[in-house]
């Protein structure tokens, strides 16, 4: 519906169902699982909190662990345009393996994902 935001329709239960297989992936794939601690608890939650907010629903990552900076956050990971790819690539496949997320929102969510995925890479093509 218009006027409702992409948080109010995917809502909390998906969206996290969605974060805990988006982590799942990460953790199988090689361009990105030597980036992310072993233990990906914490992290799930700081992303679940984070598109909770940035969604158009509570600001939880704000309240939680205060504001998100979040290419200031992510320069100690050499994120080359590869990475952010096979970051997008996980979330592809995390929205498609959540069917209760229709096509349409996961379409809006893909491209919202997708300008700030461009926005963290800080390390050029065949980097470390
Ligand atoms: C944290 C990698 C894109 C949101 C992290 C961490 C890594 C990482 C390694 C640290 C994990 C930890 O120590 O717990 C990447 C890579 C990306 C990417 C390779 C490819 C472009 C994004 C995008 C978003 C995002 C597009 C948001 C939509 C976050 C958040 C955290 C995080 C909220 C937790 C920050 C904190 O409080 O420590 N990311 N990330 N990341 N990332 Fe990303």
């Amino acid at each position: 519906e218009p006027g409702t935001s992409l948080y109010d329709r995917i809502g909390e239960d998906a969206l996290a169902r969605l974060v805990g297989r988006f982590y799942a992936r990460v953790a199988e794939d090689p361009r990105l699982a030597p980036l992310f601690p072993a233990d990906l608890t914490l992290t799930a939650e700081k992303q679940l909190a984070f598109l909770t907010g940035f969604l158009g629903g509570p600001p939880l990552y704000l309240q939680r662990f205060g504001h998100p900076r979040l290419r200031a956050r992510h320069l100690p990971f050499p994120i080359t345009p590869d990475r952010a790819g096979a970051w997008l690539a996980c979330m592809r496949g995390a929205l498609e393996a959540t069917p209760e997320i229709t096509e349409a929102d996961a379409q809006e969510l893909l491209a919202a994902l997708s300008r700030v995925a461009v926005h963290m890479v800080n390390t050029p093509a065949g980097g470390p």
